[in-house]
């Protein structure tokens, strides 16, 4: 992302006096001090600023508002944007005039622009009146007396940009719609063609639309999943957490809003060209672009036509998608793609309505349709919300919902909204290299390529790849015994290996061109020693950077991870876990592949006496934060319940913009949904992080690993090891030490001392609350992930924590014996990878 265009975007010369120093400013208008031209209108806190100004080259002027001091100047609202004054009228005012209302005249005394709304006060008394600007932008009219309740406002009536706190969206009740109009042009603020609005009134959930005309549509964002728009995959984390859609049904009412963390500025634009970007300016008086909507042809609807499939990294870019082949072959092969692609093989649903001309019911072994799975879609057009989902088995209950009903062309599980399904022609579908969700596909079985054994398949199918997986995941279990087990190595048999375990797109990586990506695994590309191998850098040919953890060819250990991992972790898409990119197997080789983590392990920050000052209290809690997410789809939202079974600091990876994402899945178990205890002969894990359940009785559930991640949250907050505390005086653990900090109500002072008392008092409580209700000795009484998520974002405040006596005893002072049966205690370190120390 770039500044680039912004700059030509917003260059305008300002008209003659309004910025120039010595323009006369003011902190209201009047009935009694209309605002003339060289004079300025400005917030209490000089952050935005009212005057006349004239865009570049146009001759013509206009009143507006502009943030005080950040170059280029952006102009965020237009007051007469469809009645521009001449240049040369240098005598025209905004008043407030004889009935409240404000207006401008030209110098004429002309009528040019007026708020138009009819005023309330009792009109004999308009000096109570006054028109003045917030410092959020905001251009109010009120009554000065009484209630000063505001009579107009400009966050009413939208421009081109959004602030902060302005509100995109409609009241269905009192007949009003919030929308942007783009200019016309860069230096024409009448309103242009492109106008961005919050959803067809019943989309559910709501998404961003960006018409031509108000009748095409331009741009979309895919449905709002409560944190960001499934169709705006780059959207920034950072601000995230400020972004909402609040939507009240029965009082007809969907707002949009967004809101900055304190003392950045920002604003959200529609361009003349029908480009959404947000800007944002952190302390300097410059802009710089946050994320923008439209990057490339795939972002335009329906490029591909209904049916089709856009994908920017592939040449062409539109394909049809399975089952489907291009209407028009002729305009197809010319670039022309908006006609789409048609069905090869109807449907048996179809076939069957058309026959006996009533709709399939009964029995789902009946149906002969299935479903073709694309992972990382933007979802088409036209969605619709099943709000009754079986909460036991989501994933079945909405594709049978789907399955049954023979209009129903597609259906989706999204994390954070439930099922959507789609009766319409499937439009504007894009496939991201990153983010997106995966999307069911409804086609006849015969396109599915799955042979004739189709009662078979149904079935498999409809069981879907919960039974596979789990059945994998214990098959491999019982041959753990036969460590032999071979994976097959030539390219085919692996494909097919891979195909019949995971229907996902794992790459099969050649060998040669790993060797040559990581110089023959050098010495100087080893990132670090994980428990079952080492891991290095590499680079492709195309560029892109990856890490390879490498299983050591001569142990005969980790088979069974590495197959643990790569079908698992293949099957799970998550921002905040490590996303692997495939795989490779040569005769003793075995090799993972997955996206490089440029800073490396959280460990390689927090335990360092130098680097730890980089992770400032705002990195770490959104570190916290993001951990947090990746848990809770983990064990709540994912179609099966992971559990990680070995969190640690040196298992969380960080992004080039520090954002966490949880990796090394080789010890990971999945349990079915209602089973919520698992017991193993064979306890591995890393001490320090294990809870007492499952270090001594080899029972494992989601509670485990919430007793890790409260270590993790209490070392994240103190940048001090569990593992190797140790205070001078005191034999006390780590977490009973915290413990009792926070019961002497000196929570604060387990934080970092790095920090040097810069953070937020609340948040850090929180964090250590939350922390010490994770790692409580009985798993009953621990919180779960969807606890936790509420604690954070204020909605529940936890009981108190109750200490942790076990650690006392399994404190470094006193190991117990027990800690000899522990598989992997060594030393700290389990099975890791990735991760450079
Ligand atoms: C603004 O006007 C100046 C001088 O006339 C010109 O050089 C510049 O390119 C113009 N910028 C835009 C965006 O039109
Ligand atoms: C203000 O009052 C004048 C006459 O009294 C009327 O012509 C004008 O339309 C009124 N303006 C508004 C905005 O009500
Ligand atoms: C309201 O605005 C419209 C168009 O902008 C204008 O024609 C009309 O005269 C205005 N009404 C008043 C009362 O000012
Ligand atoms: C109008 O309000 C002002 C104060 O804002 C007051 O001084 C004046 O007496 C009032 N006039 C009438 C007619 O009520
Ligand atoms: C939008 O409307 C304008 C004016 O009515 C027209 O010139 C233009 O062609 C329209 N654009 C599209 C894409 O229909
Ligand atoms: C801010 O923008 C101005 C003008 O565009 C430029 O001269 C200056 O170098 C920029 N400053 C930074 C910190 O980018
Ligand atoms: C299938 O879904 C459509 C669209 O919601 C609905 O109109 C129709 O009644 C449904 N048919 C059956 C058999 O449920």
């Amino acid at each position: 992302m770039q500044l680039g265009s912004g700059t030509l975007f917003f260059s305008f010369i300002f008209s003659l006096l309004s910025s120039q120093y010595g323009a006369e400013v003011l902190n209201n208008i009047t009935p009694s001090h209309p605002l003339f031209e060289g004079q300025t209108l400005v917030s209490p806190g000089l952050i935005f600023e009212l005057g006349f100004f004239s865009p570049n080259r146009s001759g013509n002027k206009y009143v507006g508002i502009w943030h005080k001091d950040r170059f280029p100047r952006k102009v965020v609202w237009v007051a007469n944007r469809n009645k521009p004054l001449a240049l040369i009228d240098t005598l025209a005012s905004l008043r407030i005039s004889s009935n409240g209302s404000l207006e401008l005249v030209d110098g004429k005394q002309n009528f040019v622009w007026s708020t138009n709304d009819t005023i309330q006060v009792s009109s004999s008394n308009t000096s109570s009146v006054a028109a003045v600007l917030s410092d959020d932008g905001n251009f109010v009219v009120k009554e000065v007396i009484g209630a000063g309740e505001s009579i107009w406002q400009s966050f009413h009536h939208p421009g081109d940009t959004l602030l902060p706190n302005m509100m995109l969206g409609f009241d269905i009740k009192n007949g009003k719609s919030f929308f942007l109009t783009a200019w016309k042009s860069e230096s024409d603020p009448s309103s242009g063609i492109y106008t961005t609005e919050l959803g067809r009134r019943t989309d559910m959930p709501a998404q961003l639309i960006i018409w031509i005309n108000r009748s095409i549509p331009f741009w979309r964002s895919g449905p709002w999943d409560k944190s960001k728009f499934i169709g705006m995959p780059n959207m920034d984390d950072r601000y995230l957490n400020g972004f909402k859609v609040d939507e009240n049904v029965e009082q007809g009412t969907k707002y949009y809003s967004y809101n900055l963390p304190e003392k950045t500025l920002g604003y959200l634009d529609l361009s003349s060209q029908g480009k959404l970007k947000l800007m944002y300016s952190e302390n300097g008086r410059n802009w710089s672009l946050n994320c923008e909507a439209q990057k490339n042809r795939c972002d335009i609807y329906g490029t591909c036509g209904p049916y089709g499939i856009c994908s920017i990294s592939e040449s062409p870019i539109c394909k049809c998608l399975k089952g489907f082949v291009p209407k028009s072959h002729q305009e197809w092969s010319k670039g022309d793609w908006t006609s789409g692609c048609v069905r090869k093989t109807e449907l048996f649903c179809d076939r069957q309505t058309n026959k006996k001309s009533v709709p399939l019911q009964g029995k789902k072994d009946d149906n002969d349709d299935g479903f073709w799975k694309i992972i990382r879609a933007k979802v088409p057009d036209y969605h619709q919300y099943i709000t009754s989902l079986d909460l036991e088995d989501k994933f079945n209950d909405c594709k049978i919902q789907c399955l049954n009903n023979c209009s129903c062309l597609a259906y989706a599980l999204v994390n954070n909204i439930g099922c959507l399904v789609w009766y319409k022609d499937l439009i504007d579908i894009q496939k991201f290299s990153n983010g997106g969700v995966d999307i069911y596909i409804r086609l006849a079985r015969r396109e599915l390529g799955e042979g004739n054994s189709f009662k078979l398949i149904a079935c498999l199918t409809a069981i879907g790849l919960i039974i596979i997986l789990v059945a994998i995941v214990f098959s491999l279990h019982r041959l753990r015994a036969n460590r032999k087990e071979s994976i097959p190595t030539s390219r085919d048999t692996l494909r097919e290996y891979i195909g019949k375990h995971d229907p996902s797109e794992l790459l099969i990586y050649d060998f040669d061109n790993i060797l040559t990506a990581t110089d023959n695994f050098s010495i100087t590309n080893k990132l670090g020693q994980g428990g079952f191998g080492p891991v290095y850098k590499g680079m492709l040919q195309d560029g892109k950077e990856i890490a390879v953890k490498r299983l050591s060819s001569s142990s005969g250990q980790g088979i069974e991870e590495f197959k643990n991992e790569m079908l698992l972790i293949s099957n799970l898409q998550h921002k905040n876990l490590v996303r692997i990119m495939g795989c490779c197997v040569k005769q003793d080789e075995k090799l993972l592949i997955y996206e490089f983590m440029p800073n490396k392990s959280l460990d390689t920050f927090l335990f360092d006496t130098r680097k730890r000052s980089v992770l400032d209290w705002a990195t770490r809690f959104n570190i916290i934060q993001g951990i947090v997410r990746g848990l809770l789809y983990l064990h709540h939202d994912s179609y099966v319940k992971v559990i990680h079974r070995d969190l640690k600091v040196s298992n969380i990876l960080l992004d080039e913009k520090m954002n966490p994402k949880i990796s090394d899945f080789g010890l990971a178990r999945i349990i079915e949904g209602t089973q919520n205890l698992e017991n193993t002969h064979k306890v591995v894990g890393t001490r320090g992080y294990m809870s007492p359940e499952y270090a001594m009785g080899g029972l494992f559930s989601e509670k485990s690993d919430v007793y890790s991640f409260g270590v993790l949250v209490l070392e994240i907050i103190s940048s001090k090891k569990n593992i190797s505390f140790s205070l001078y005086d005191q034999q006390l653990g780590f977490l009973a030490y915290a413990w009792n900090l926070w019961n002497e109500d000196k929570g604060l002072e387990l934080v970092d001392e790095t920090l040097g008392g810069s953070y937020s008092s609340s948040e850090v409580l929180k964090c250590v609350h939350i922390g010490l209700l994770c790692v409580q000795d009985n798993a009953v009484d621990r919180p779960t992930m969807a606890d936790i998520a509420l604690m954070l974002s204020r909605e529940k405040d936890g009981p108190q924590p109750k200490m942790p006596v076990f650690t006392i005893q399994n404190s470094a002072y006193h190991p117990r014996p027990h800690s000899e049966s522990i598989n992997s205690s060594k030393n700290e370190a389990s099975i890791t990878m990735i991760e450079g120390r």
